[in-house]
């Protein structure tokens, strides 16, 4: 794991909106995971603005509310449309996120994981994390060895989430069909950016703390090749900065990104 900290969510933003460009351009045909939420607007808006093309590109997002239909204006389908399909290239068909309306929701959530494996597995994972330490919707005590099911969701993510339901976390779904922990390890690079106060105490415990299934990025310590990005205001609780920010400063990948 490597921790990248930026004076703020602007330039943490840039980083990440400039790494994925980077992985497009070496491989136009990127298979990408993709999150929702606040935090990934600002990059959808950044990539947008980019230019870079996603044409050749499929994508798999992490989540979706069950009982939405695609269509609905609170779906995590729709939000993706609104910020990233209908604003590039991306090939409609080459997009997938979970169908959190389906009658038979584990055959969808297996449906998804054979679509998955078909492509030849997703090359980079992005993800965002909840208060309560998730990634997708993996909740606390998701199994580390988790994959694409449907989940309860806990009080906090539905107040986190309640402003998409006009400030009522009551409206928030209480179920979502989410990729597992397990899925989103199998990703061959994964980027996590976290911005703002009301992250840095869960990322101090997700990246610094014991892996726990309490804390469902915690797990992202197991994984390869992984880098955790965020703003000072996200970095405040993490003992080990100095260390990050020598890395960050001295080792050559990081060069073309230190600005
Ligand atoms: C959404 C998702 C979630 C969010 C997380 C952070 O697809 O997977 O894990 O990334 O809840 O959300 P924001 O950015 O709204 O704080």
């Amino acid at each position: 794991m490597e921790v990248i900290i930026r004076p703020d969510a602007a330039a943490a933003v840039d980083l990440v909106s400039r790494l994925i460009q980077a992985c497009i351009r070496r491989s136009p045909a990127t298979v990408l995971g993709l999150a929702t939420g606040r935090t990934m607007e600002q990059l959808y808006a950044h990539l947008v603005a980019s230019g870079v093309s996603f044409r050749q590109c499929t994508s798999f997002n992490l989540d979706e509310y069950i009982g939405l239909p695609a269509e609905h204006p609170q779906s995590y389908r729709h939000y993706m449309h609104q910020h990233l399909f209908s604003r590039t290239d991306f090939q409609l068909h080459n997009t997938h996120v979970p169908e959190g309306d389906a009658a038979d929701l584990s055959r969808a959530a297996q449906r998804y994981e054979e679509k998955i494996k078909s492509v030849g597995g997703i090359d980079l994972q992005l993800l965002g994390i909840g208060e309560a330490g998730h990634i997708g919707f993996n909740e606390p005590l998701s199994a580390i060895m988790s994959r694409t099911r449907d989940k309860c969701l806990t009080p906090t993510t539905r107040r986190q989430n309640a402003a998409m339901f006009g400030g009522n976390p009551e409206l928030v779904p209480k179920r979502a069909l989410t990729m597992g922990v397990g899925t989103i390890l199998e990703a061959r690079e994964i980027i996590l950016l976290a911005t703002g106060h009301s992250k840095s105490a869960v990322i101090a415990k997700a990246v610094e703390g014991p892996i726990t299934s309490m804390i469902s990025a915690s797990a992202l310590q197991l994984h390869p090749d992984c880098k955790v990005v965020v703003d000072e205001a996200a970095a405040t609780d993490l003992q080990g900065r100095e260390y990050y920010d020598f890395v960050f400063a001295n080792e050559p990948q990081w060069a073309a990104f230190r600005k």
